[in-house]
């Protein structure tokens, strides 16, 4: 399990910085103007800090830029990492700045002087988030992360474990996506996800018998193929009472090959990361647990391995949903909303939740849509929708609405059952969305994300470096922190 590095705020002390290891980060607000830390620093470089901020590199930095000055003369840090950051830096560009020390941090640690900067939690957080390795399957591990330590005007009004809570959920997710199928079976997956009941959620896992006499036909037979038996996990947290809870939904398919419908050899392997919806919910619940938030929030994911066999499903096979109604298999690929059809019913039925969102790597067409920058969302409740959009744009996290209509939903009809699972090829995203709105009850709120662009990328972005990204656990966390909670009273 990767943490996150340890992190303090505390108030300035500038007689630490001489015995300062690691590195040192100052934070420059305006080009060429030298707080009380910079000229400090500035007097023990014999003056590297002024010529820095009056050199023309530094003078057209924009806010987030980083210059180093590296093993610098009379300091005993490694790296002095002078920020440029406007006071009224939006977030983004605060983010952006603690993204760049975090992805330098090392065993020794870094001292941050954060002066009269505004967005020292937004820092904070860019730093811990940048600061992943993933190295669960290397022999040789990254080195340890030292202490981050930022000194700020008001360290008491830093909200430390939310912070950490926060990075704690998005590392937790991030690992769980990187994993390979051999490692992350549906079986491990579960463990994983019942150790979170040390954070104060109740996990329950249902086991093959018990969805078969639930009549998760749907579920079953996407796994039915497959030597790891298909589990559905269902996470609560109570943070808010009896009141009825928000429901998330994940399609934790482990590994999808295709089935009987087998995918091409080329990239196969980034399959391992079509549990990233799954993996997304657990990373939220652990969140919302860790940071102990005054809400009803309930996370199901719907665990299962897509594999051919003699014994899987056939393309042309008509199955049977908890819903009661009848779907016809044409494509054993177009596996996840078989899965995530009857987790969202089971939902509904146990919990009448106040909301659904539910969030899958469900089409390739998506990234044809949107690409990596956002993720296709999909309503049947403009309020919901909005109070979604608003959080993912306040974290920065790209999503992007989506229509549904009628017409689409035309394109599933089957002649010889109740549905076929896929609509052909236009609008493929779209008409994955129509087949789950069927299993949508009219009173439920519902927002589905699919993240098949955004959950696992092969570059690294601003927060994150290549791989898993842990899209979506902010904003779901901050839908949760607006619209959600109880307030103190
Ligand atoms: N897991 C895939 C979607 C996917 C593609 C996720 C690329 C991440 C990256 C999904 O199960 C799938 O195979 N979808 C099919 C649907 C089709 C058969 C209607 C697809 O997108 O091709
Ligand atoms: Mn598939
Ligand atoms: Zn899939």
């Amino acid at each position: 399990m990767t943490t996150p590095a340890d992190m303090s705020f505390l108030a300035t002390d500038l007689d630490s910085l001489a015995t300062a290891k690691g590195r040192i980060a100052l934070m420059v607000h305006e080009a060429g103007k030298m707080d009380a830390s910079a000229r400090r620093l500035n007097r023990m470089t014999k003056g590297a800090v002024a010529r820095l901020l009056e050199s023309d590199g530094f003078a057209a930095a924009r806010p987030g830029d980083v210059t180093t000055l590296a093993w610098p003369a009379g300091l005993e840090a490694e790296a002095l990492d002078v920020v440029f950051l406007p006071k009224t830096a939006p977030q983004e560009a605060a983010r952006k700045a603690g993204a760049a020390l975090g992805a330098k941090l090392g065993e020794d640690g870094l001292l941050v002087l954060a002066g009269a900067t505004r967005r020292v939690s937004d820092v904070a957080l860019g730093v811990l988030l940048k600061a992943y390795g993933y190295d669960a399957q290397k022999t040789k591990k990254c080195d340890p992360l030292g202490p981050v330590r930022i000194m700020c005007k008001t360290p008491e009004e830093v909200d430390t474990a939310a912070l950490t809570a926060r990075a704690a959920g998005i590392f937790f997710t991030r690992d769980l996506v990187n994993e390979p199928a051999n490692v992350l079976t549906t079986t491990e997956f579960a463990a994983r996800l019942e150790a979170l009941r040390a954070t104060g959620l109740e996990v329950e896992v249902l086991e093959e018998d018990q969805l078969a006499e639930l009549g998760m036909g749907a579920l079953l037979a996407v796994g039915q193929g497959s030597d790891s038996p298909s589990k559905v996990v269902v996470m609560q947290w109570k943070g808010a009472g009896d009141a009825a809870p928000l429901a998330l939904i994940g399609k934790g398919v482990v590994f999808d090959t295709g089935g009987i419908s087998l995918k091409p050899a080329g990239g196969m392997e980034d399959m391992t990361m079509d549990m990233g919806g799954a993996g997304t919910v657990a990373g939220v619940m652990k969140t919302l647990a860790l940071r102990k938030a005054k809400a009803n929030v309930v996370g199901l994911v719907g665990l299962v391995e897509n594999m051919p066999s003699g014994n899987a499903t056939r393309p042309g096979d008509v199955i049977t949903s908890m819903k009661g109604d009848t779907v016809e298999v044409i494509n054993t690929d177009a596996e996840g909303r078989l899965v995530l059809c009857d987790v969202m019913w089971y939902a509904q039925e146990r919990f009448k939740p106040v909301g659904m969102v539910d969030l899958a790597t469900l089409t390739g067409a998506i990234i044809i849509g949107l690409g990596h920058e956002n993720a296709g969302v999909f309503s049947n409740d403009d309020g919901f929708c909005g109070q979604f959009l608003s959080a993912a744009k306040a974290e920065g996290e790209g999503a992007w609405r989506m229509p549904l209509g009628q017409a689409y939903d035309d394109q599933l009809k089957s002649r010889v059952a109740d549905m076929k699972n896929v609509g052909g090829r236009p609008a493929g995203s779209i008409t994955a969305a129509q087949y789950l709105k069927r299993f949508v009850k009219d009173e439920t709120p519902w927002i589905h994300l699919d993240i098949a662009g955004v959950a696992s990328l092969k570059t690294p972005s601003t927060l994150a470096p290549k791989g898993a990204t842990g899209w979506g656990v902010l904003a779901l966390d901050r839908l949760v922190a607006d619209g959600f909670e109880t307030k103190d009273g």
